[in-house]
Parts: structure tokens; C-alpha cells; sequence
């Protein structure tokens, strides 16, 4: 073996030899169906009051429901483990019911769903070249001939319904309008942004739907966190993201914090951040790992960059001691008083007048405004009140080296 064989073989064995900081990456990919969902109970228990039938009055009707809600609200993974979690305790009762999740931006075409339906059912026909009338025959069949009963998801239900046209959105609906089938074994979910894909329905059917909506609502901050706490256990070993850390993450997409409440963003920047610290070799993940995973998955740095394009001298300044102040500190949050002496300090070195207080307020403001940072009041259990700055995006040595070139050009100095 030479001696650069040797390097390889332990530059590599090195590598294999690391300990990973994930206990399950897989567990925060967006298609994992965690055991529980925190903050979703009240919408399982609509779900299970909503299809108690199957199992106290099986075949008396057929239910459909639709659930609403924004990007990331959990409609998709609420349906999967209501559908799982319920098809379990009613095998355990004695029937026999199939979840079924078909997602219909993979399946644009009605007899593609219908043909998933076929094909999720374990039907043993060759369903090609049937028309969609005999596949969904031979479905209602199956299930007549075997005791079993079904509930549907139709995923990407506004996306279905907008391409596919009421015709087939009827074909689906009215299963049973029609049919000599007296016991009614099929059942739905319709998964839908918002009950706009109803507009395609006659008035009966679209208040039925409308009375059986489950609506999600983004989640806030709090939520998130739970959410959060929840799944990073399962992704990582023991004090590897610590409370910080996810209440950082937590409040930078709670919606009520001024985020979006989308759990799939959450999570998202949970996982490039983990991974990021991994890529490290660091056994923890910190702030920096967070901000630096919110830049990846956000346009926020490009955006305020054009923002801050116009700000007046001090409002630069005011920014960078915010900037210089949260590297320093390491903490999520300063308080403005603080940046205030901070923004004195830089200003003497550059040879400037500090301004006064109130003005420095109000570029704090001007900041908030431009959405390029966070500031909010203290609540209670801080001792007087003050405001809060905090900046959810970065990381922040760029951003204060992107500050500092602005302001150096600004004073006509060529930065180095
Ligand atoms: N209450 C919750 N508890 C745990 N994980 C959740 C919860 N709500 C959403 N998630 C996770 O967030 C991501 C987005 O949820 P998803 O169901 O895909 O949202 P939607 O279908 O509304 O866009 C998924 O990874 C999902 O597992
Ligand atoms: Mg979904």
C-alpha cells in the first residue's frame, strides 16, 4: 500500500467513524408519518366522530368530509394518521376498513385516481385499457365481495377539481346517487386549500361539504415548538438542538409571530440546520446553524439587501450594531438600549455624531417596517418594559459584512 493509500483509507474510515448528531433523518422528510401530532387532536377527534360509523352502523351512509387549511398546516399527515390509526383499532373490532391517500397533483386524471384507488385496494385485475366506469365497478365490487369498507383521501383536491372539471369531480362524489349498491362502503376526504373548489358543486352538495369542513389553522409559534420538540427527538441523539434554538425556529415561522405557521418550513429549516452542523463535525446545532438553514430556504437576505439599498447613514449603523451585538451576544434577542450604546460606539470610531435617542428609535422602527428586522415589546416578567430586536435570517457575518461595504461606500471609504 503506498502511502497515499493509507491517507484515503483513513481520511475515509475517519469519516465512517464519526458519530452521526441524527438518530433518524428520514423521520424529518416531509412524506414520514409521525406516531402522534401534537396540536391536531381536536381535528383527529372531528375525523373519528366524523366516520364513527363504520364501526357502530357500517354501509348506512357514505361520509365525505373536507379539510382546509393553508401550506404546512398538516391536512396531508392529519389524514394519513387518522386513516392509520383508525383502520388499526376498527381491525382490532373485527372490520375490516382500507385507508386509501391519493394524491392528486401525481394523479391528474380521473381515471389515474381511480386507477390508484384500484391499485392501493390490491385489486388482481389488469386495469389497462378499462375506462374509468369499469375500474370503479370493479372497485365497488371488490369490496362488496370481501366485507370491506374504505375511506378516500383525495389529496390536492382544489388542483384535482380545476383541471378535471365537474363531470368527473361528480363521478366521484355521487358514487352512491345512482348505484344499486345498498350498503355504502366507500367513504372521503377531500384535502383542499380552501373551499373555493367547491364552486364547482351544486348548492346541496357544497353546504353538505361546507357543514363537514375541518378547517386547519397555521400554526403559532407555540405550536411549532411542541411540533418541533416532538419530532427533533426522533431525529436527533440527546443535546443536540437545544430549547433555543427551536423556539428560534419556532418563532421565526409561528404565524402569529409574523412567520407563516407552516410546519413543513419548520422542519425544513430544523433538518439543513442539523445538517449543516453535521457537515461541521459539530455535535450541537446553534443559532448560526439555524440562521444560515433559514437563508437556504428563504429569499429574505436577497430581499432586504434591496431594502436596505436606500437606508439613510444611521439607519445602516443602527443595523450594523444590531448585527455586531447578536454575533456577539449569541442571543437570540437584544435589547434596543443596548444597541443604542453600541450604535455610539461605532459612531465615534467613524468620526460621527452619534444621533439622538428618539431618532435612533425610530430607525429601529423603520427597520421593523422594512420587514428587515424583528422588534417587539418585552412582556411581562422582564423588569420594565423594552423593546426587543432580533433578526431571523442570515447568517449574520455576511450580513454584517454586506452592512459595513454600504456604509463604507456611503462615506466614500473603499472598504478593504
Ligand atoms: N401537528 C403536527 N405534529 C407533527 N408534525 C406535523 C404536524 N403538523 C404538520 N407536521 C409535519 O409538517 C409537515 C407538513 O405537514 P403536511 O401534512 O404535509 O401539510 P399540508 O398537507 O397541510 O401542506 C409534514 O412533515 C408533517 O409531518
Ligand atoms: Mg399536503
Amino acid at each position: 500500500m503506498s502511502e497515499r493509500d493509507i491517507t484515503t483509507w483513513k481520511i475515509i474510515e475517519e469519516e465512517l467513524g464519526r458519530p452521526s448528531i441524527f438518530r433518524s433523518r428520514e423521520s424529518l422528510a416531509p412524506e414520514y408519518v409521525p406516531d402522534t401530532l401534537p396540536h391536531r387532536e381536536d381535528e383527529l377527534r372531528q375525523l373519528a366522530a366524523a366516520f364513527k360509523h363504520l364501526v357502530i352502523n357500517p354501509g348506512s351512509f357514505s361520509q365525505r368530509i373536507l379539510i382546509t387549511g393553508k401550506v404546512g398546516t398538516g391536512k396531508t399527515v392529519t389524514a394519513r394518521v387518522f386513516g392509520r390509526d383508525f383502520t388499526r383499532l376498527a381491525r382490532r373490532k373485527g372490520f375490516d376498513i382500507r385507508y386509501i391517500h391519493v394524491n392528486c397533483h401525481r394523479n391528474r386524471t380521473l381515471h389515474n385516481v381511480v386507477s390508484e384507488m384500484a391499485k392501493q385496494l390490491g385489486l388482481s385485475i389488469p386495469l389497462r385499457g378499462l375506462s374509468v366506469k369499469e375500474i370503479y365497478d370493479a372497485i365497488l365490487g371488490f369490496l362488496e365481495d370481501n366485507d370491506v369498507y374504505a375511506i378516500v383521501t383525495l389529496d390536492e383536491f382544489h388542483y384535482f377539481a380545476s383541471i378535471v372539471g365537474s363531470d368527473n369531480v361528480y363521478f366521484l362524489v355521487r358514487t352512491y346517487d345512482d348505484s344499486h349498491y345498498a350498503v355504502k362502503r366507500l367513504n372521503f376526504i377531500f384535502i383542499s386549500l380552501d373551499a373555493s373548489s367547491l364552486n364547482l358543486l351544486d348548492p346541496v352538495t357544497e353546504s353538505y361539504l361546507l357543514r363537514n369542513m375541518i378547517v386547519l389553522k397555521p400554526y403559532t409559534s407555540r405550536q411549532l415548538y411542541d411540533i418541533l420538540k416532538y419530532r427533533a427527538k426522533h431525529a436527533f441523539y440527546e443535546n443536540v438542538v437545544d430549547e433555543d434554538a427551536l423556539k428560534f425556529i419556532a418563532e421565526y415561522e409561528g404565524v402569529d409571530t409574523g412567520g407563516s405557521g407552516n410546519a413543513r418550513h419548520a422542519l425544513e429549516i430544523l433538518m439543513l440546520a442539523g445538517e449543516a452542523a453535521e457537515n461541521e463535525g459539530r455535535g450541537r446545532i446553534t443559532l448560526e446553524h439555524v440562521r444560515a438553514a433559514i437563508m437556504k430556504t428563504s429569499r429574505e437576505i436577497i430581499d432586504i439587501s434591496d431594502a436596505i439599498l436606500y437606508s439613510p447613514l444611521h439607519e445602516l449603523i443602527v443595523l450594523l450594531s444590531i448585527v455586531r451585538l447578536l454575533r456577539r451576544t449569541g442571543k437570540p434577542y437584544v435589547k434596543i438600549g443596548d444597541v443604542e450604546r453600541e450604535y455610539n460606539i461605532v459612531c465615534e470610531s467613524l468620526g460621527l455624531q452619534p444621533r439622538r435617542h428618539t431618532q435612533v428609535y425610530e430607525y429601529v422602527m423603520n427597520l421593523k417596517k422594512a420587514g428587515i428586522i424583528n422588534a417587539r415589546t418585552s412582556g411581562k416578567g422582564q423588569r420594565g418594559r423594552t423593546t426587543l430586536i432580533s433578526i431571523h435570517y442570515g447568517p449574520l457575518d455576511l450580513l454584517e459584512k454586506h452592512v459595513e461595504d454600504l456604509i463604507s461606500r456611503r462615506l466614500g471609504v473603499v472598504s478593504p
